[in-house]
């Protein structure tokens, strides 16, 4: 056979299937990507239009570029700037991509949706971001970010969503001046994220009534002089969280005007003075005011708030008579009111029945047996909720890094992460209820099988914040595949699951996925079309004789030999017997079980079959960590004997050569010999000849001739 004439017939049975990439978009799409470690396999060929996962584009140009959870590695190139219509950016819980954030960035006009939250990313948030004049919803948090708030952000009229919140930023929240703009003048965000940082200075001149926040959480920070006035303007706040700061003075009265208020947090400041007339907050959950410095007597209209759940004025300088009498909330749970200087209670057991905490005020020194049962320093808690595996029986369990899912009973890779509320409106952890209500829609949400969501480790951190532990599982095989991760990250990270109400705003931060890491991440290539062109032809078919020679030597050895050792040949390699030659030596090819092929082609369906021959079927899959594999299976009657079966393997899985489709691993269970080769499609080496030189068409011709002589199926995508 001559080789020439398998290019031609190659390249004239080519079908005309071709999606191209802008070519500045694939240009700098391919440096961004030079700088990344375990990006997803499909990023090694074809074009990024045409079938990278995580890509999205229009018309040819990328628009959205989705990476949450899929534990990139690296850095961010200047060249992201050159994506010049992306729309949506989310390289979310990616714990080792990081470095500075490149001011490029700026550049993207189009550019809706920003999310890096929790990755690794440090240095100063770059002052070009102030010319993302469509961004909607900004997520830096859970990074290293230091320096400053730039105050262009200031200029983005269109942001909704803006968490800074856990980094390492200093100096002041940026206000407006004759020369430079403010967050002042972020009239139409509704959050303003900025806790766990290291901010300073005041907020005189920060707040306005045109303003429409619904969440301020400022706290953990070092924030300093009086709580602004004109706070009370913003009628349409929900949640207001400014403790662990250093303000001081008193709580200006104008808080009583923000009806809407959920959650009022002030806690761990230097406030002195009384607590304001609260009466009008009818919506009022929370209210948190510790350790300050107030005084004065309690007010009792506090108590009869209808939504109140939680009232905790401990370590204080609260003094006179408690009164806790008349129409008390019936949702009231806890009054917190230990270290203050209360010195009589007048509390009606008739209307309220749940836990007050007295200890430590002078009532309690004077040993008045009628207040004893509230002197006690405990809080009769019960267990917090954890979700139920006992439909699963006790003795289940499973081994390795999965988990049980709770809805199958089986044993799979859930994909785990914590879940932060920053401000729930309730404060019992013992009862499902509001738990359950959890996991029923963010399965729904989410589009998981119901019962799927395992929910553990429920509890309030130091930061007053509800932590839960969250694993997710997937709802066919025992993994998430890559596309199901980006979603899955995707929907958490841009808050496009919404808990129910009163859990109030949250973040989430992923572990690392663990079919991804380990053992699979370290394994792929970084080859680029640029690199296949630069191949010498030369090289190819020299490569493409000799594997030629070898194979159909091989083939016609494996004719003449009866089928032996078919009984358990595997058991014998793994035993390492000697007439055998022990388990074969490969270079990068791994041994596959029956049930993962089985599971990554759907139990073998047509509907994965790409083609057949005299040897068997091949069948085209994806592996857990996003790899596409074709599997060669070999039908009973073209099997192999064990030792030309691992001679074979042996000889694929060491000819590793860029132009050639390569030998990712093996199978050879359950009396079932099957190869599995990286899967390129005809039509994404196609996609690669259009506009390419003639070098590189010989080269990826060369390819397809290489895949024809490896197997002897023609793969007919
Ligand atoms: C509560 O609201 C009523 C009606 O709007 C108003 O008259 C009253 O002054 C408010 N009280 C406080 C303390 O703000
Ligand atoms: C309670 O504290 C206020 C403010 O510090 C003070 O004016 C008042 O005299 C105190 N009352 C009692 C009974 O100690
Ligand atoms: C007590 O408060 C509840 C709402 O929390 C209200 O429905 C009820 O009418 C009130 N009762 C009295 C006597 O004010
Ligand atoms: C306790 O409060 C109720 C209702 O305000 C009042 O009638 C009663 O006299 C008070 N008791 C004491 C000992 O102050
Ligand atoms: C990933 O998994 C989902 C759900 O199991 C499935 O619908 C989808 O087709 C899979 N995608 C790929 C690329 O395998």
């Amino acid at each position: 056979m001559e080789p020439r004439l398998f290019l031609l017939l190659a390249l004239a049975s080519a079908p005309a299937v071709f999606c191209a990439t802008n070519a500045q978009d694939d240009a700098a799409l391919r440096d961004v990507m030079s700088q990344w470690t375990n990006y997803p396999s499909s990023w090694n060929s074809g074009d990024p239009c045409g079938g990278w996962d995580g890509v999205m584009c229009v018309d040819g140009r990328v628009t959205s570029l989705r990476l949450s959870s899929v534990n990139l590695a690296g850095t961010l190139s200047t060249s992201i700037g050159q994506l010049s219509q992306l729309v949506f950016l989310d390289l979310s819980f990616n714990k080792d991509l990081g470095g500075p954030l490149p001011g490029q960035i700026g550049n993207l006009q189009q550019l809706t949706t920003l999310i890096l939250a929790g990755c690794t990313f440090n240095g100063e948030i770059p002052t070009e971001f102030g010319n993302l004049q469509e961004l909607w919803f900004l997520a830096l948090n859970s990074n290293q970010f230091t320096g400053g708030i730039p105050p262009s952000i200031g200029l983005l009229s269109k942001l909704f969503w803006l968490d800074l919140a856990d980094n390492q930023l200093t100096g002041a929240i940026p206000v407006s001046t004759s020369t430079s703009p403010g967050l002042n003048q972020l009239v139409n965000t509704k959050h303003f994220h900025f806790n766990k940082n290291k901010l300073t200075g005041t907020l005189d001149g920060l707040f306005s009534s045109k303003m429409t926040l619904l969440h301020i959480l400022f706290d953990s920070n070092q924030l300093s002089g009086l709580i602004p006035d004109e706070l009370g303007g913003i009628t349409t706040l929900e949640v207001l969280r400014l403790d662990r700061n250093s303000f001081v003075g008193a709580i200006p009265a104008t808080i009583g005007n923000l009806v809407k208020l959920n959650e009022l947090n002030l806690a761990s400041n230097k406030l002195t003075g009384s607590v304001p007339d609260l009466s009008n907050l009818t919506n009022l959950n929370v209210v948190s005011i510790a350790s300050g410095q107030l005084s004065g007597q309690v007010p009792n209209g506090l108590f009869t708030l209808p939504q109140l759940q939680q009232v905790v004025l401990n370590n204080n300088q609260f003094n006179g008579t408690l009164e806790m009498t008349g129409n008390i909330s019936s949702q009231l749970q806890t009054v917190n009111l230990m270290d203050n200087q209360i010195v009589s209670a007048n509390v009606s057991v008739t209307s309220y029945k749940n836990t007050l905490l007295l200890a430590g005020n002078l009532l309690c020194a004077e040993q008045d047996p009628t207040s004893k049962p509230y002197c006690s320093k405990q809080q009769q808690n019960g267990a917090p909720y954890i979700s139920s595996t006992a439909q699963c029986g006790s003795a289940r369990s499973c081994s390795g890094n999965q988990n049980l899912d709770p809805s199958s009973c089986g044993c799979a890779f859930s994909y785990n992460g914590k879940m932060v509320f920053r401000a729930p409106f309730f404060t019992d952890l013992t009862s499902g209820g509001p738990f359950q209500l959890l996991e029923s829609t963010m399965s729904a949400q989410l589009q998981l099988r119901p019962g799927s969501v395992y929910l553990s480790d429920i509890h309030f951190d130091s930061d007053s914040y509800l932590q839960v532990q969250v694993k997710l599982f997937p709802t066919s095989g025992t993994a998430f595949n890559l596309s199901e991760l980006i979603r899955i990250g995707f929907d958490l990270s841009n808050q496009a699951y919404k808990p129910p109400k009163n859990f109030g705003p949250y973040f989430f931060i992923a572990d690392p996925y663990a079919p991804l890491s380990g053992a699979v991440a370290g394994k792929k290539s970084k080859m680029s079309t640029g690199a296949i062109a630069g191949i010498a032809v030369a090289g190819g078919l020299l490569v493409i004789a000799l594997i030629f020679t070898s194979i159909f030597a091989l083939r016609q050895k494996r004719r003449a030999r009866q089928l032996k050792d078919r009984a358990d040949p595997f058991g014998s390699w793994s035993a390492g017997q000697k007439d055998n030659g022990g388990a074969p030596q490969l270079k990068g090819a791994r041994f596959f079980s029956f049930d993962e092929l089985k599971n990554c082609t759907t139990n073998f369906s047509d509907s994965h079959e790409i083609g057949s021959g005299g040897y068997g079927k091949v069948y085209r899959g994806t592996l857990v960590d996003g790899t596409r594999v074709a599997i060669k299976r070999a039908q009973p009657n073209s099997m192999q004997g064990a030792v030309e079966f691992k001679n074979e393997i042996e000889l694929l899985s060491r000819v590793h050569h860029r132009n050639l489709v390569s030998l990712i691993g093996f199978c050879y269970e359950q009396g079932e010999q099957m190869l599995v080769y990286e899967y390129i499609s005809n039509g994404t080496l196609r996609e690669n000849l259009a506009g390419k030189s003639l070098k590189s068409k010989l080269t990826i011709a060369s390819m397809n001739l290489i895949a024809y002589f490896l197997s002897p199926f023609r793969l007919n995508c």
